[in-house]
Formats: structure tokens, C-alpha cells, sequence
């Protein structure tokens, strides 16, 4: 049966290295039979959590902030695959995806708990530099929150020396991705 997925990008440039990198995954995906939910978070109106701590305060909704989070928030409750693609800014992921994955914050929580859909992820991520360890910290991140939010990693795809818009069009990691995208119901 077709998984529901989601798929939370952090670039601001469309079309750019990561954006193909999701998309390429997304065609994978539909043809193998998936529906896929891109959430562009580069292009919504998201704040940063407050930590006042009142995720589900008034008993259905997660967050008292009152933004385009409460348009992810169902595909948080519905997708059972959530895909993390993002370019790497200052060693970390772009502050537009970590400002939308800081709000999954209520997730973490009971009543979240009780709710949450997503019991596997994957990472999607764009890089200019060539060397593995400079995206350690992101990876690591990564793999920390899908521990920390019981998620089964279904894969890390990492295109390094990337940094013209369309460089990765000529990348191994595009038809990964893609592969990635087919395959991912029959991954043990
Ligand atoms: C603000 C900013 C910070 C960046 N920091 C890094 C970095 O720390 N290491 C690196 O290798 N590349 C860095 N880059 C390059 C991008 O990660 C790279 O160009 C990436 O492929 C962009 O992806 P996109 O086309 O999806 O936006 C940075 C780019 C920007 C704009």
C-alpha cells in the first residue's frame, strides 16, 4: 500500500540543489505508487518556538502560535515517511527548516505523542564543500532527532561540492534520490 509522505524542504532557492533533490525523490515516490505532501518551509509564514510550554493547551491544537505551522501540522498527524531536505548553511541545516522542525516540539510531548504519524524519516542534504566531515554536525543532528522522536531512518543521502544552483543536476545523489523515492516501501 502507497505511503503518505512528507516532504519539509529549507532552501529559499526553488529549483536549487536541494529543491531537485526533493523532487527527484517525490518522482521516485509517485511512481511507486506514494503520495507525497511537499512543504516548502522557505515559503511560509513560520516563527520560532516560544517554549512557553503550552502545546495543546486548548486540548486539539499543538502550538498557541497561530501561523503556517497549523498547515504542517496535519501532514505531521497523517504521513507515516517525513523527508528532511535542506542545504547545509554554517555547518547546520537552513534556518527555515530548523525554525519548522523546532515546532515538532509539541510532538515530543504526550498529547503530541498520541497523535504523531511519522515513524520513519530520511535526510536529503546539499552541500559546497567536499569533505564528509563537514556536514557531521547536520547528520548528526539529524540521526539525534529521529532517535529522540522514535523514528526509523530510512536513509541519508548527501550530495557534497555542490554549490551553483543546478551543480546537482549533474550529482549522483539526484537518481539516489529518485531510488530512494521507488524503493523506500520495500526498505527492511
Ligand atoms: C548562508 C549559507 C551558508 C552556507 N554554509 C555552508 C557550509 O557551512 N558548508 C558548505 O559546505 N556549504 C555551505 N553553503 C553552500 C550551500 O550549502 C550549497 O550551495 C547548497 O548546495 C545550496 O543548496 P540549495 O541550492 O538547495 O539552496 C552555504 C550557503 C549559504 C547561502
Amino acid at each position: 500500500m502507497g505511503k503518505e509522505i512528507l516532504v519539509l524542504t529549507g532552501s529559499p532557492r526553488r529549483k536549487g540543489n536541494s529543491d531537485r533533490l526533493a523532487d527527484a525523490f517525490i518522482e521516485g515516490a509517485l511512481s511507486a505508487g506514494h503520495r507525497a505532501h511537499k512543504f516548502e518551509a522557505a515559503y511560509k509564514n513560520i516563527h520560532g518556538c516560544r517554549a512557553c510550554n503550552m502545546c495543546w493547551s486548548t486540548g486539539t491544537e499543538p502550538c498557541v502560535v497561530k501561523d503556517d505551522f497549523f498547515e504542517l501540522a496535519p501532514l505531521i498527524e497523517s504521513c507515516s515517511l517525513a523527508v528532511f531536505v535542506s542545504p547545509l548553511y554554517f555547518w547546520g541545516f537552513s534556518s527555515q527548516l530548523k525554525t519548522a522542525w523546532d515546532r515538532f516540539y509539541a510532538y515530543g510531548r504526550e498529547d503530541g505523542a498520541k497523535r504523531i504519524a511519522i515513524r520513519e524519516s530520511a535526510l536529503l542534504l546539499t552541500l559546497g564543500d567536499t569533505e564528509d566531515a563537514t556536514c557531521r554536525h547536520a547528520v548528526g543532528t539529524y540521526r539525534d532527532i529521529a532517535e529522540y522522536l522514535g523514528w526509523k531512518d530510512r536513509g541519508i543521502i548527501v550530495a557534497k561540492g555542490v554549490n551553483g544552483k543546478t551543480d546537482v543536476a549533474k550529482h549522483p545523489a539526484l537518481s539516489q534520490a529518485r531510488e530512494l523515492g521507488r524503493s523506500i516501501a520495500a526498505i527492511a
